[in-house]
């Protein structure tokens, strides 16, 4: 089998205030087809930074990054990879069909979208928003109208960063719940990166993160 990505010396610096920040230590990394990983660490310590590369949004400072069956960075987002953003990301002018059908008329695929669009929304008991638009919804609605979106292209790898971040311990279980069972069936893979320990427990692999230092490994009872 070949991974999805594969990473060598993988890093990132940042400039701030004329003195380089590493956000990410130099990591090596493969994603393989139907992993759930969880990325736990606390604040600070590289989450997004580390997603934002994998989705090939954010250029690494050094080492080696590679989407061996995705194809060339510029045709991952938003087809084959999704990201789901920490920040909210719907466009406010949109409703929530329009937002949730965005993937798919930037991959070509907006003829037939209505019924993706309904299946994804369907999937996280959204039908009743559709035609809402984002600033009527509370920040918790917003994150499972992100993921639809994050769905409803069938991408072979989701990144999302603090998906449930504004969800109560219920709502967020639902929403793994449904995610859980939408990706059943399917190879995609999956990484969370999350504060939520019960959300952390319930992937397959733990990887923790410390002051920009990635160690990757299987799951361990008290990991996160
Ligand atoms: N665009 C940027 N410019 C400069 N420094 C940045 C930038 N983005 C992130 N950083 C720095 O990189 C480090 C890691 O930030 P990152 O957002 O990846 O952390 P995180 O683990 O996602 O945190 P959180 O759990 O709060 O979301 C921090 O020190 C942050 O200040
Ligand atoms: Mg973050």
């Amino acid at each position: 089998m070949t991974p999805l990505i594969e990473a060598d010396g993988l890093g990132r610096s940042y400039q701030q205030a004329g003195e380089a920040v590493v956000a990410l230590s130099p990591a090596s990394l493969r994603i393989w087809p139907s992993q759930r990983i969880a990325l736990v660490g606390r604040s600070g310590s590289g989450k997004s930074t580390l997603l934002h590369l994998l989705a090939g949004l954010d250029q690494p400072s050094c080492g080696k990054l590679a989407w061996p069956t995705l194809g060339p960075v510029e045709s991952l987002l938003p087809e084959k990879v999704a990201l789901v953003f920490q920040a909210p990301s719907l466009l406010d002018s949109l409703s929530v069909a329009e937002n949730v059908a965005l993937p798919l008329l930037m991959a070509g695929q907006g003829r037939d979208s209505a019924a993706r669009v309904a299946f994804a929304l369907k999937t996280f008991g959204l039908l009743a928003l559709v035609d809402k638009l984002p600033q009527t919804l509370s920040g918790g609605q917003m994150q499972c109208v992100a993921m639809a979106r994050a769905i409803v292209g069938q991408p072979k790898l989701i990144l999302a960063d603090e998906p449930t971040g504004q969800l109560d311990q219920l709502s967020a279980q639902a929403l793994l719940d449904a995610l859980f069972r939408h990706l059943a069936d399917s190879e995609c893979a999956l990484l969370i990166a999350t504060h939520d320990p019960v959300i952390a427990a319930r992937m397959d692999i733990h990887w923790h993160m410390e002051h920009g230092l990635l160690s990757c490994g299987e799951r361990t009872a008290g990991s996160v």
